[in-house]
């Protein structure tokens, strides 16, 4: 029965996937070549996983964050303006003041003992779910990112 279950939420998992990405309609995802089109579909399955077990405690699983103490990452504006430092603070945390959509946060996020893969997976999905459109994250980015975090 539990892996009855367990195949039964993969199978929803990768058609929610399906219909969602479909919804993609951005200029850049147009421009995409197929490859990281299905790249885009691959990292975003992975990437909800990665999200439900690492961030989705503090951010919630419909990224709108908690109160005025975990700030959202569906629509947020800090997230979206740049992906180099929101690929920096997934990996190392972050603990200085920020300002996400007007509203001052300045609680202290760890760091996170995750693979590049990993954090290009989930970089992916949450600027690509909840209303975000990005594109693909590629793993050569985040190699290429993380040697220059401040
Ligand atoms: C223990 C709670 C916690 C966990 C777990 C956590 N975060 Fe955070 N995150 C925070 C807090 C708190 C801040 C704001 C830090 C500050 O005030 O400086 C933050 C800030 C951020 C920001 C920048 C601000 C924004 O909203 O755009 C991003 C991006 C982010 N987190 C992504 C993630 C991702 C992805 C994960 C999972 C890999 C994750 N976080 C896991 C608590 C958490």
């Amino acid at each position: 029965m539990k892996k009855l279950l367990t195949s039964l939420s993969i199978v929803f998992l990768i058609s929610s996937c399906g219909s969602s990405s479909s919804e993609i309609k951005s200029a850049s995802s147009d421009q995409m070549n197929s490859r990281d089109k299905i790249r885009l579909k691959q990292y975003k399955v992975e990437g909800s996983k990665i999200y439900t077990a690492y961030c989705a405690n503090c951010h919630q699983q419909d990224g709108k964050g908690l109160a005025a103490v975990f700030p959202p990452l569906a629509g947020a504006d800090y997230l979206m303006e740049d992906l180099k430092r929101a690929a920096c603070i997934i990996k190392n945390g972050q603990a200085d003041e920020i300002v996400v959509n007007g509203e001052t946060y300045n609680q202290m996020m760890p760091g996170n003992p995750i693979t590049n893969l990993e954090i290009a997976e989930v970089l992916t999905y949450i600027t690509n779910e909840w209303g975000n459109e990005a594109g693909l994250t590629s793993v050569k980015d985040i190699d290429k990112w993380l040697q220059k975090c401040e």
